[in-house]
């Protein structure tokens, strides 16, 4: 099949949303080749390059200095800096016993766990995350451990070792999705909890168009993130499978649109200035202004949820 971007204009009546991403992914294309970017890797070197070199803008552009790599959960329709501790929050609103064992997955410059270890010094925190990202380089407090290595293999904790496993917006770059689920249910004590904050596909990809699935592709794809596996029923499935109960599923696509309209408005200046396109990409990895790709297109693919929906995941385990 000819790649999307060579296919005929659309002949069915567009609404909308699929005409104005159409028109962004124009204005995109004319400066990034979006073919060549759904064919980049996203394996967990690509991975850390990635995040080796977008860490700083994420950090002072997207996060102001809190060291955030996630969406903030607005309770009114504002943007407000504090909106990017409410998963932490969240998670310590489950620190329930006397001192517990909490593993974050895939804990980045460590907002979540920095917050949780800092407020809950009662409790042991383990941070994981890929090789090669910088990651022992964060500065933590005593009661937080940092460990190198990918939850697609977590033989490095003792089974039935956690009270809590969380991840936010990590478990997407995962190929197989019930893979990481596995692993996390073997390091779960009985009666442990999963929790997972991410961005998700509402429909299977069979019901989806085939302008919703490049769409979603090249988004996933300005962020390294690999295309498959990210229907949100797929992950029910995977949570049944290992044994998984009280599964809650809370769609937060609302919370989330405040963040994703900054944004928006940040890689929309961008694209509608091509010399500050061209002076930023001689000067910064095309790693980094890549993301203004994703920048641009989420705010369209979340509001309305048919192609994403950003959802928290709550399961205990059996
Ligand atoms: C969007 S960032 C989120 C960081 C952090 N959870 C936060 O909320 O700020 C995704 C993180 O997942 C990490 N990651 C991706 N694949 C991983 C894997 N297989 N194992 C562990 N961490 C992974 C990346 O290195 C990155 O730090």
């Amino acid at each position: 099949m000819k790649p999307f971007s060579e296919q005929p204009e659309h002949t069915i009546t567009m609404n909308v949303q699929e005409r104005e991403i159409t028109d962004r992914l124009k204005i995109m294309g004319a400066y990034y080749d979006l073919d060549t970017l759904l064919g980049e890797k996203t394996d967990n070197q690509a991975v850390a390059k990635y995040y080796r070199k977008s860490d700083f803008f994420y950090n002072y552009i997207h996060a102001r200095g809190s060291h955030s790599i996630h969406l903030g959960l607005s309770d009114d329709v504002f943007y407000h800096k504090e909106d990017f501790l409410k998963q932490a929050q969240f998670v310590e609103g489950l620190l329930t016993q006397p001192s517990m064992n909490i593993l974050e997955v895939g804990a980045g410059r460590l907002i979540n766990t920095r917050y949780l270890a800092e407020h809950c010094p009662q409790h042991h925190f383990t941070a994981l995350d890929i090789p090669n990202r910088n990651f022992l380089k964060n500065r933590v407090p005593k009661n937080v451990k940092l460990v190198e290595g990918d939850y697609n293999d977590l033989s490095c904790f003792p089974e039935q070792s956690f009270d809590i496993v969380f991840g936010v917006e990590t478990i997407c770059y995962a190929e197989s999705k019930e893979k990481v689920i596995g692993e996390i249910a073997k390091v779960l004590k009985p009666g442990g909890k999963i929790v997972i904050f991410d961005g998700y596909e509402p429909k299977p990809r069979e019901a989806m168009s085939e302008f919703e699935k490049h769409t979603a592709a090249v988004k996933w794809a300005a962020m390294r993130v690999t295309p498959k596996d990210h229907y949100i029923g797929s992950t029910r499935q995977y949570l049944e499978q290992h044994q998984f109960t009280d599964i809650e599923i809370a769609d937060l696509t609302r919370q989330v649109l405040p963040t994703l309209r900054r944004l928006d408005r940040i890689s929309g200046y961008y694209f509608m200035h091509p010399r500050m396109i061209k002076r930023m990409r001689n000067r910064i990895s095309t790693d980094v202004t890549m993301n203004s790709i994703a920048g641009w297109l989420m705010l369209l693919t979340y509001d309305g949820e048919n192609i994403h929906q950003y959802c928290r995941v709550v399961a205990t385990k059996r």
